[in-house]
């Protein structure tokens, strides 16, 4: 069985996604939620999907084998993020070495790197007049986005779209494509 941890730092919809796409699968389970933030409103999802999750403060993400230790107890194999907003730290790295996944809702390498996050990404597509954007599934490194793409898929940006309008395409874009692509890598590599 593959065991996913999702990290999110805010409303978790493709935490609910995920993880309702994988509910009663034979080889996939999402058996954690994590978050940085302890306002999330993935906290309150997860409780409702049933899922046990855990809020960490910086130092025991940087400064601590805390969050490392979570994902050992619980036999996690892969760490998915779905809008998580810290660098994933370097003892983490190693110990999933080609088992974290990334969504970014934009088509990297344009509009990657930190501070890059939800509507503010959608903002400077709409402002730098690009006509297109989209998805980016990639595996992470020590590096905001910068880790091997997996998968994109675009859309149009219209003269009419706002960071909202367009946050909703991609979003749709996520939950159609993020469950598959997870699905694919995993049995994929486990072969
Ligand atoms: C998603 O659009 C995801 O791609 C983005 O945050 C949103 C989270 O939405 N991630 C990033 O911007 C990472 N740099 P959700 O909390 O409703 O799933």
């Amino acid at each position: 069985m593959n065991r996913l941890a999702l990290f999110a730092s805010g409303n978790g919809s493709n935490v609910q996604r995920i993880t309702e796409y994988f509910s009663g699968h034979p080889l996939i389970r999402v058996d954690l939620v994590l978050t940085n933030n302890p306002k999330a409103f993935v906290i309150e999802r997860a409780r409702d999907l049933k899922i046990p999750s855990v809020i960490f403060n910086r130092h025991e993400f940087y400064h601590s084998g805390h969050v490392l230790d979570l994902l050992s107890e619980r036999n996690i194999t892969h760490v998915i993020l779905a809008g998580f907003l810290w660098m994933v730290p370097q003892n983490i790295l190693n110990s999933f070495h080609g088992r974290i996944l990334n969504i970014h809702p934009a088509l990297l390498p344009k509009y990657g790197g930190k501070g890059m996050y939800g509507l503010r990404v959608h903002q400077e597509v709409i402002a730098s007049g690009d006509t297109q954007s989209g998805i980016t599934i990639h595996y992470v490194n020590e590096k905001y986005d910068e880790g091997q793409i997996i998968f994109q898929k675009r859309c149009q940006v219209n003269r009419e779209d706002t960071p909202e309008t367009l946050a909703e395409k991609i979003h749709q874009l996520e939950y159609r494509f993020y469950p598959e692509i997870i699905e694919k890598e995993l049995q994929i590599k486990d072969k």
